[in-house]
């Protein structure tokens, strides 16, 4: 069935999908209406169940979305923190209760105490000068440094940067594909996957019609690394999508762009507007014969669209569940065609790539983990921000050197975003910024967000807050994720919340239910960190278990 919405959709194409309309048709009141979705229904040719089932899916599309005209933060950095009470206290003198809505997350984890309203996102001391009217949006600073420049390097310009697009575009495809194999760049959306095996897959497919898809949903609480790299170097990224559509033979580059991140979407549509004034979009780019262009779509608030399948099913106006894999996106992806995903951060590095040759980035990093990466710090540190350091930096020296210490006493730190590790203080000095660090001591890099957990905040609360983060977001597909998130919900709230102890056989049982069994590493990551906080804080957990 849903195959044959993919087909369908794909008829329809890029340029009139049902996604976007159900979300313009979501603007005025928060929801669409059911004569809308019925209407919608007859356009696209399916059933009322799928405008339904989609719209039901989203947290600025369903219903109980309706009426909100703003939205506190609630990510990991923003809980731990501590400061979204009086936030809010301070927002319900403007608003009825049921006028605040909240959002997971809006990547103002260097400052906190954030909230989007009016499609603009706000933090730090705004709150105190919020009024209704003539709200002016203050300018966000945050600290950007690097010890090896690369992703944060200044722009080269237009010209110079394009120079290296047109040189690219007269040479072989498959030679510039052998330049980001030289490189050896894993992918950074979490997952590691090499960059090039995934190109030369989709350039091995036959067919006329292929996607290259940036995959720009940073979810994960305590990430803004790719909103800064959206905001501030957008043709970096443009310029690795059109290199990889050039390689695989894809004429369409699709920006997937949270809609938690409303300053990106604007920045990157100017970015394309520059390169379409310049005739360095459409067909036959530079005399070339290579036909690229550019798509954005805004996403409506879901976690698990950051899922590379659960994302494609979002485009198709499909429910953004994930699918089973086999067929990988690279044979059947958007619309049934072959599909690169790649994360923003993979996509930003295609540049310096092809400028300074694949054997020089590959001479940045460790064995399996080379070039550099972009580490999020929060606002515990005195120097909250984002630092560009080359893979293989000790964490040390990213928590102490760069990021200037903690300011308030931390017990643990969860890096790479929900899925990854709980990591305790005591453990930084036996980690490096890399993936086989990380995966030798029980961690996770994933995307490298770093996330404080206080001293004085709660450990099973964290696991709490984890675990509803969890079953919120888990897309229902299969059991032991829809099921065992919500019963980790309950469970640890019960034991928080009542005279209540978990049985420990019962709770390992659980998660490793959820590891095994679940389809997608949504469902499969969430035990990482709670068996990492099991382990390093038994003695502060212990009261909570029988
Ligand atoms: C629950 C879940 C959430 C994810 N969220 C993101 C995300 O926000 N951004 C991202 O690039 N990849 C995310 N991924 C990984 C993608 O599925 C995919 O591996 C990635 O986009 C591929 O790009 P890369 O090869 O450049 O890393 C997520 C995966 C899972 C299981
Ligand atoms: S693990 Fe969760 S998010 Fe992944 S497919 Fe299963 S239900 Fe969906």
């Amino acid at each position: 069935m849903s195959k044959n919405l993919s087909e369908l959709a794909g008829r329809k194409g890029l340029t009139n999908t049902l996604f976007e309309k159900i979300g313009e048709a979501a603007k005025e009141n928060g929801t669409p209406s059911a004569e809308t979705l019925e209407k919608l229904a007859n356009e696209f040719i399916i059933g009322k169940a799928n405008t339904f089932g989609t719209t039901s899916f989203y947290d600025f599309t369903k219903k109980e979305n309706k009426g909100k005209k703003v939205y506190l933060c609630n990510g990991s950095a923003c809980v731990c923190a501590g400061k979204q009470d009086e936030v809010k206290n301070k927002l319900e003198k403007h608003f009825k209760p049921n006028e605040i809505g909240h959002m997971t997350c809006i990547g103002r984890c260097y400052e906190n105490a954030a909230f989007n309203y009016n499609g603009k996102n706000y933090s730090g001391n705004d709150i105190d000068q919020f009024q209704i009217s003539n709200f002016k949006l203050q300018i966000s600073n945050y600290n950007v440094k690097s010890t090896t420049a690369i992703l944060t390097a200044p722009f080269d310009g237009f010209e110079k940067h394009y120079s290296l697009l047109k040189t690219a575009l007269k040479s072989n495809a498959s030679d510039l594909l052998n330049e980001i194999k030289k490189s050896n760049i894993r992918g950074r959306g979490g997952a590691g996957f090499p960059m090039a095996l995934k190109w030369e897959a989709c350039k091995n497919e036959k067919n006329d019609t292929k996607f290259i898809i940036c995959n720009a949903d940073e979810g994960d609480p305590g990430a803004y690394s790719d909103r800064y790299l959206l905001e501030n170097r957008p043709h970096s990224v443009l310029f690795g999508m059109m290199i990889a559509g050039f390689i695989t033979g894809a004429e369409w580059g699709v920006l997937y762009i949270r809609a938690e991140y409303p300053e990106a979407v604007e920045v990157v549509q100017k970015a394309i507007d520059e390169l379409r004034n310049h005739h360095l979009l459409g067909k036959d780019i530079d005399n070339s014969g290579f036909n690229f262009d550019f798509k954005i779509i805004k996403a409506q608030g879901a976690y698990i669209c950051g899922e590379e399948t659960a994302l494609i099913n979002s485009i198709e106006g499909q429910r953004p569940e994930v699918r089973t894999r086999p067929p990988f996106p690279t044979q059947q992806g958007l619309f049934n065609k072959p599909t690169v995903v790649n994360n923003v951060e993979t996509l930003a590095a295609v540049y310096s790539i092809l400028k300074n040759g694949g054997e020089t980035y590959a001479k940045l990093g460790t064995g399996k983990s080379k070039g550099t990466k972009l580490v999020c710090l929060d606002s515990f540190f005195n120097h909250p921000g984002i630092y560009e350091v080359e893979m293989g930096t000790p964490l040390l020296k990213v928590v102490n050197d760069l990021g200037g210490g903690f300011k308030t006493p931390v017990k643990a730190m969860q890096i790479g975003g929900p899925l990854g590790g709980i990591v305790p203080v005591e453990k930084i000095k036996n980690l490096s910024i890399d993936f086989e660090s990380f995966a030798q001591n029980g961690f996770l890099l994933g995307h490298a967000s770093i996330v404080c957990i206080p001293t004085n905040f709660s450990m099973m609360r964290y696991i709490e807050h984890l675990f509803e983060f969890a079953s919120y977001e888990s897309c229902g597909k299969c059991f032991p994720c829809r099921l065992g998130t919500q019963r980790g919900h309950e469970l640890t709230s019960k034991a928080i919340n009542e005279n209540y102890k978990i049985d420990c056989e019962l709770f390992n049982d659980l998660l490793n239910t959820l590891q095994q069994g679940s389809l997608c590493a949504h469902g499969g990551g969430i035990p990482l960190p709670i068996k990492n906080a099991l382990q390093y804080f038994n003695d502060e957990l212990k009261p909570y278990f029988s």
